[in-house]
């Protein structure tokens, strides 16, 4: 059966050349895809060879993009290689378009994902002019079966002036009924409380709603989602995810946590997905998460029947689980619902559900400051994603990653972050392979100790303390100790010689 059942839109359908010549200079374009997934396969590639086109002939053709989050090659890659992205929001990790971005020839505004939708509502961002969204079927009715991702595909459909589908019958048609798409988001005053009380709560539609009027075009396509695979487990990210473990029992046995733990939010990264293969191992059973992507390690856990329900906006699997994804989307949509991203992202049920959130880093500093973006203060490696989201609002918020990067030439704890993106008031836990630093509860002088004592890499840790001490005693021990000459030399000696150690 076609997938697009709707004569109506069936009389739209042209090929992606066709459908990119709708999109215009200087146009907002608000596409699908988050993380890898569900992002359309074929109007941008058409877009970027019409972009390069009008560079060879001297014209101009540059468009804003806004997306869900990160994308893949295709999409993201291909914009960014070709120069004509004047504009990128929100969340990207793309090696051309970070280039593109570091490069100063794609403006950057890396806000966070709850933002993102509401702001594009509001109008802050400016018109948007075109929306391409990948779907996995059109009904009768001219109702949008999402495929793999739902983003902020939802508030696309409804805000941009043109609308062009990618149906894409790679994705499962089996995908029919994993959505939940809440169309009560309103800007205030009209805002009302979102009505989600545990992490599998349906409280919207499967389908997705747009005026047939808007859709100028349909393209059919076949390919997959492009995901790239995990780097298989290695000795310090099992010992990472051993150390989350013992902390989260730990909370079981003090009385802070039930049984089966509150719902969990595990960030992008392969030290994330190392920490959800070891909930596996544990012990622990009828768990719920309420996250933003679901990666292998979720799969495994609804596989084990350890997980029993996931909310998320997209999946983040590898090629391998995509498959599997595909060929049992009718048993997993039993365990996993599809949101919007101002949903899964919102702070409100993140909040009051009591949200377990663990997030990677590039680096933390000894009063527990965490640097998620950027390389040596100025480089930007992908951007905040969902993890300010999910780190002030948790219940517990946790950071987890090696103590060390670049083959221990650098400590990925240092005595100034030379980025800020969660504050000391919202980072809770610091893992790494050295053990655990629970930072509640704990004013900053003590957190510094616990911090350099439990997580920094032991190379580094003689530097660290002596800089804490001389700190101390330059300020006389004031609240929050800093030598500023001295604070941030690390990362100078770094950038001067390739290595943190002196
Ligand atoms: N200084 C310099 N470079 C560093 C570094 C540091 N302190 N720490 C890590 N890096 C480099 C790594 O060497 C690697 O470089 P490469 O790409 O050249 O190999 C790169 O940064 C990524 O590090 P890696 O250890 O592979 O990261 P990861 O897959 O565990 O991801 C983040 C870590 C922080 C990049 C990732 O979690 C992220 O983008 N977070 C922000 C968004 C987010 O948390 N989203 C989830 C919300 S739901």
């Amino acid at each position: 059966m076609s997938r697009i059942r709707s004569p109506k839109f069936q009389a739209k359908v042209m090929s992606a050349v066709e459908a990119a010549a709708f999109i215009k200079d200087g146009d907002n374009v608000g596409v699908s895809g988050f993380t890898g997934s569900g992002y359309p396969k074929e109007v941008p590639g058409a877009l970027a060879d019409r972009i390069k086109a009008a560079t060879e002939a001297g014209q101009e053709l540059r468009v804003g993009l806004f997306t869900g989050a990160s994308t893949a090659p295709e999409l993201d890659g291909s914009l960014g290689a070709s120069g004509g992205t004047s504009f990128r929001t929100p969340y990207q990790s793309d090696p051309e378009m970070r280039k593109a971005i570091n490069a100063g020839i794609t403006d950057y505004c890396d806000i966070h994902l709850s933002h993102s939708g509401p702001q594009v509502r509001q109008g802050f961002l400016g018109n948007m002019d075109v929306a391409v969204v990948e779907v996995t079927a059109i009904t009768e009715d001219g109702a949008l079966i999402p495929s793999s991702s739902v983003g902020n595909n939802n508030v696309y459909l409804d805000c941009a002036d043109k609308v062009i589908l990618e149906v894409n019958s790679w994705q499962s048609a089996d995908l029919e009924g994993m959505h939940d798409i809440y169309n009560g988001i309103e800007l205030p005053p009209n805002n009302r409380p979102i009505p989600i009380m545990a992490a599998g709560d349906r409280i919207g539609e499967t389908t997705m709603r747009v005026d047939p009027d808007k859709v100028v075009a349909v393209v059919e396509t076949s390919d997959p989602d492009r995901n790239s695979p995990f780097k298989s487990l290695d000795d310090d990210s099992k010992t990472i995810a051993g150390y989350f473990l013992d902390f989260l029992n730990n909370e079981v046995k003090q009385g802070r946590l039930p049984k089966n733990l509150n719902p969990l939010q595990s960030g992008v990264g392969n030290i994330a997905n190392a920490v959800l293969s070891g909930l596996l191992e544990s012990d622990l059973e009828n768990l719920t998460s309420y996250t933003e992507v679901i990666q292998d390690g979720m799969v495994d856990l609804i596989d084990a029947g350890k997980l029993t329900v996931a909310s998320a906006t997209a999946f983040s699997l590898s090629p391998e689980y995509a498959e599997k994804m595909n060929d049992n989307a009718a048993f997993y949509r039993r365990h996993i619902v599809l949101r919007p991203q101002e949903i899964s992202n919102n702070p409100e049920p993140i909040r009051r559900m009591g949200v377990i959130a663990c997030n990677g880093l590039i680096e933390a500093d000894i009063y527990g400051n965490v640097n998620s973006t950027h390389i040596m203060g100025s480089k930007m490696q992908n951007g905040i994603g969902g993890s300010g989201d999910f780190t002030r609002n948790a219940y517990i918020s946790c950071f987890v990653t090696p103590s060390t990067a670049k083959r221990g030439d650098i400590s990925c704890i240092v005595p100034m972050v030379s980025h800020h993106d969660h504050t000391e008031h919202d980072v809770m836990v610091i893992i790494t392979e050295q053990g655990v630093a629970d930072l509640r509860h704990l004013a900053p002088r003590k957190r510094a100790r616990v911090i350099i004592e439990n997580c920094a890499h032991p190379d580094y840790r003689d530097m660290l303390t002596d800089y804490l001490d001389r700190a101390e005693k330059t300020t006389n021990s004031l609240h929050t100790p800093h030598d500023l000459r001295e604070a941030l030399s690390w990362h100078v000696r770094c950038l001067e010689t390739g290595s943190m150690k002196a």
